[in-house]
């Protein structure tokens, strides 16, 4: 096949090297490209400001059986309408189907159709009507998103916190330059979760899943300084449960097909689905009608597969595909950019580098180039975003270690340049952990209690059960933190003695006891139906204290290696409850099992006006110490075993 990748960036330099690859690719064009591409494929014979005419001339010229398009801006102003009519097949959707990217508010509406899962929002167009939105979302939630609607290079989004935050935005927003951008406003609610992007090729035959990548968006390390197009990411995701994109398969893209389909749009092409991933699954964030850049350019290492046949057959050609599975590379990429980068257009000093210097594979790093010019002895650096350096291994650490060589052997010569040092930082420590022995050690919860077992199982981590057969009676004189602390440890002693002998790589235990405290006096589970309204009663519109202890220990056969012992208070208000409310909620049954005899996160919420603190910890584990501390004291990453 002859195929031709329209643009110029990172992107389209790996999109050129990952096609030029196959075994079906007999020729490669670019256009317009850039030094580096164009040493990858051959520039197609046409000005850079030529119209999409033109350009359909000439791949028609060259007999160009496959056209891939790289950028969005092409595609909004319909580079693939214009192409298809003139004949040639185009790897890149419609302008209409491109309005999920050039227009926010087309994207948010299609979702609401199609009942795919992403934050609430309102349309609105003079900045007073978006104040008011805004700081009614931010008065309920805490934080609110303004978005214009239109194309604005990743310059249209603003997540606010306060009303500083929003009346900067929309400042922003209001400004001249972004008069087209901003026609219409997009006010959202504020997603909670990890950010991943998700990424398939789209057109006959259905959807080709290519994989999930981790873009880090802002410029410096620690996720500080300004937003950018994308500073660099790793791909696959280890932390992602083993069903996400079966997930995002059913719950976003067939759907999103069905919507566009009864609108009368058929797509074609990448589809970039950026996600909020939280424990309740994935959530859109945004679609974008193209592969990312950078994350197409460690798409493209990691995913062993060969992409030609999957676009080819996406517009129809059909070709023969071998499909034999190859699991993906962990691969990460870093991006080095101009100086002035994401300011200042211009950067401080261009560098001049030496051709061998980006093209070497020999180390296993990769080189993709944006923003380059020639120079008579090499490669000359531009402004923005310059280099992608990417390397795969066996491992992320691997990965990085061979990316991290050649951007030091870069940067020696160009000593001006940004990049980031720990992008994937989180995958990078989750391998060195688990790695490490104590994270190989098991877990166990002492504990009978069904609403602390769903509770860990939230941190992503396998655990054993096991009931603690201990006492559990206040000595005389015992303050309710000294009771509820003895009952923790105990619990955790007894445990350790029963499973230290038969674990030598040892095993790490968590115990909790949770008491209601009210006026000093401890209240626990009710015993009869009398019991519980008298607990009812003492608690009606009133204030009282819930503690929950905890005892983390590890244990080998040789004793306990380490333990942490912490005590969470956490205040709760319950409304005045008549005693028809008492009754019918005692008839329930739910109040038996649960110290001072209600449940906050069951049927007892109806009572629950006001939480203080942790509310994980009313429930019964007080769910962020405990995750700290088995990171930080014992060196368990979260969602390791997901
Ligand atoms: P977008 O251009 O829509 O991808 O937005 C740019 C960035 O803003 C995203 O990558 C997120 O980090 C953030 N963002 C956008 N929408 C939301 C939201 N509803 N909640 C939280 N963060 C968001
Ligand atoms: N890296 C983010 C994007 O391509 O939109």
């Amino acid at each position: 096949m002859r195929v031709l990748v329209i643009g110029s960036g990172g992107r389209e330099h790996a999109l050129a090297w990952k096609l030029r690859q196959s075994p079906l690719c007999q020729e490669l064009y670019v256009w317009p490209g850039n030094i580096c591409s164009q040493r990858v494929g051959k520039r197609l014979d046409l000005p850079e400001n030529a119209n999409y005419k033109h350009l359909a001339a000439s791949a028609l010229d060259a007999k160009i059986d496959l056209v891939v398009v790289g950028p969005e801006g092409p595609l909004s102003s319909g580079i693939a309408d214009i192409l298809t009519a003139r004949g040639l097949k185009v790897f890149g959707p419609t302008q209409k189907a491109a309005q999920l990217e050039s227009s926010k508010v087309f994207a948010k509406r299609i979702m609401m159709e199609a009942g795919i899962p992403t934050a609430a929002f309102e349309v609105a167009t003079s900045k007073d009507e978006c104040y008011d939105r805004a700081m009614q979302i931010l008065n309920r939630d805490g934080g609110v998103v303004l978005k214009a609607s239109g194309l604005a290079s990743g310059k249209g989004v603003f997540v606010c916190h306060n009303e500083d935050d929003v009346n900067k935005g929309l400042d922003r927003l209001f400004e001249p330059t972004m008069r087209a951008a901003s026609e219409q406003i997009v006010v959202e609610e504020m997603l909670f979760g990890r950010e991943v992007s998700f990424f398939c090729f789209l057109g006959k035959g259905g959807v080709s899943r290519i994989g999930f990548a981790v873009d880090h968006k802002r410029l410096r390390a620690g996720d500080k300084g300004p937003n950018t197009g994308g500073m660099g990411c790793y791909t696959p995701v280890p932390w992602l449960p083993g069903d996400a994109a079966d997930q995002v398969d059913s719950l976003i893209v067939e759907p999103l097909l069905k919507t566009l389909s009864k609108n009368g749009i058929e797509y074609t092409g990448c589809l970039y689905v950026g996600l909020m991933w939280s424990d309740k699954g994935p959530s859109v964030v945004e679609f974008n009608v193209r592969l990312g850049d950078p994350e197409a350019q460690v798409l493209a290492l990691s995913d062993r597969t060969d992409w030609l046949p999957i676009m080819a057959a996406k517009v129809g050609t059909v070709t023969k595909r071998e499909t034999h599975y190859q699991s993906p590379l962990p691969v990460i990429g870093y991006v080095m950019a101009s100086s002035g980068y994401p300011f200042g257009e211009q950067p401080d000093v261009d560098q001049v580098l030496p051709l061998d210097l980006i093209e070497d594979t020999s180390d296993g790093a990769m080189v993709f180039c944006a923003s380059v010019k020639s120079a008579s002895s090499g490669i000359k650096t531009g402004s923005g975003r310059v280099f992608l350096i990417a390397a795969s291994g066996q491992t992320f650490n691997a990965a990085k270690d061979k990316a991290l060589g050649r951007i030091g052997k870069i940067s020696g010569l160009w000593p001006q340049a940004q990049w980031r040092s720990d992008i994937g930082q989180s995958v990078l420590q989750y391998e060195d952990a688990v790695q490490s022995s104590v994270v190989r050690c098991p877990i166990v919860l002492g504990s009978s209690s069904p609403r602390r077992r769903e509770l860990l199982g939230h941190l992503g981590l396998n655990f054993t059960v096991m009931k603690p057969l201990t006492e559990e009676t206040p000595r005389q004189g015992e303050s309710a933190a000294d009771y509820v602390a003895r009952n923790a440890y105990e619990k955790n002693e007894w445990i350790c003695e029963q499973v230290a002998a038969s674990h030598p790589q040892g095993i790490v235990v968590i115990s909790a006891d949770t008491i209601v405290v009210i006026d000093g006096k401890i209240l626990e589970k009710p015993l009869s139906p009398a019991d519980a309204k008298g607990m009812l009663s003492q608690l009606s519109g009133r204030l009282h204290t819930v503690l929950t202890a905890v005892r983390i220990a590890s244990v080998n056969p040789s004793g306990i290696q380490k333990h942490k012992e912490f005590t969470v208070a956490t205040d709760v208000f319950i409304k005045k409850l008549s005693g028809k409310e008492m009754d019918g909620y005692i008839a329930t049954g739910e109040p038996f099992d649960k110290a001072g005899g209600y449940a906050a996160q069951g049927l007892g919420s109806f009572m629950v006006q006001e939480v203080r603190g942790s509310f994980s910890n009313v429930v019964g584990l007080p769910l962020a110490e405990v995750a700290d501390s088995l990171q930080t004291d014992f060196g368990i990453p979260l969602w390791r075993d997901r």
